[in-house]
């Protein structure tokens, strides 16, 4: 009787793990910021990590604005709070992998958008 119920106690234990488990994964993209997130890179100045057309917009400025206005290149990233770049070079990394893309985006506070000298780049749609 005792065993029985504990092989019950533990089996329903493992469900709820693997439910856990299931519902982790299914968040991960969220996690990562959107699918297609590729990272916090370095930025500098005088050396763009993303090579393209760069925007400024305080209103406007989060993830989905971005990606619409770098439409046809292979990577977009958002950097303190409300510039947008696009680039098609893929060593948008050079300058190394960095931590601090904290800043939110002025277009959306419930996403962010790099910090200073902090870009975060994205897969665009090509
Ligand atoms: C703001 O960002 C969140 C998280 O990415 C997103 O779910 C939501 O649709 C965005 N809102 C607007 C107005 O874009």
């Amino acid at each position: 009787m005792v065993q029985t119920r504990r092989r019950d106690e533990g089996g329903t234990g493992a469900i709820l793990v693997i439910l856990v488990v299931l519902l982790l994964v299914a968040q991960l993209p969220r996690v990562l910021g959107q699918p297609g997130y590729l990272g916090c890179y370095e930025d500098s100045k005088d050396d763009r990590a993303l090579g393209g057309p760069s925007w400024k917009d305080v209103i406007e400025q989060s993830w989905e604005w971005c990606i619409h206005s770098c439409v046809s290149y292979q990577y977009m990233g958002l950097e303190f709070g409300n510039e947008c770049f696009c680039g098609r070079n893929v060593d948008y990394g050079r300058h190394g992998s960095r931590s601090g893309c904290t800043m939110a985006c002025e277009g959306n506070s419930s996403e962010t958008c790099g910090g200073r000298n902090r870009i975060e780049v994205y897969r665009g749609e090509t």
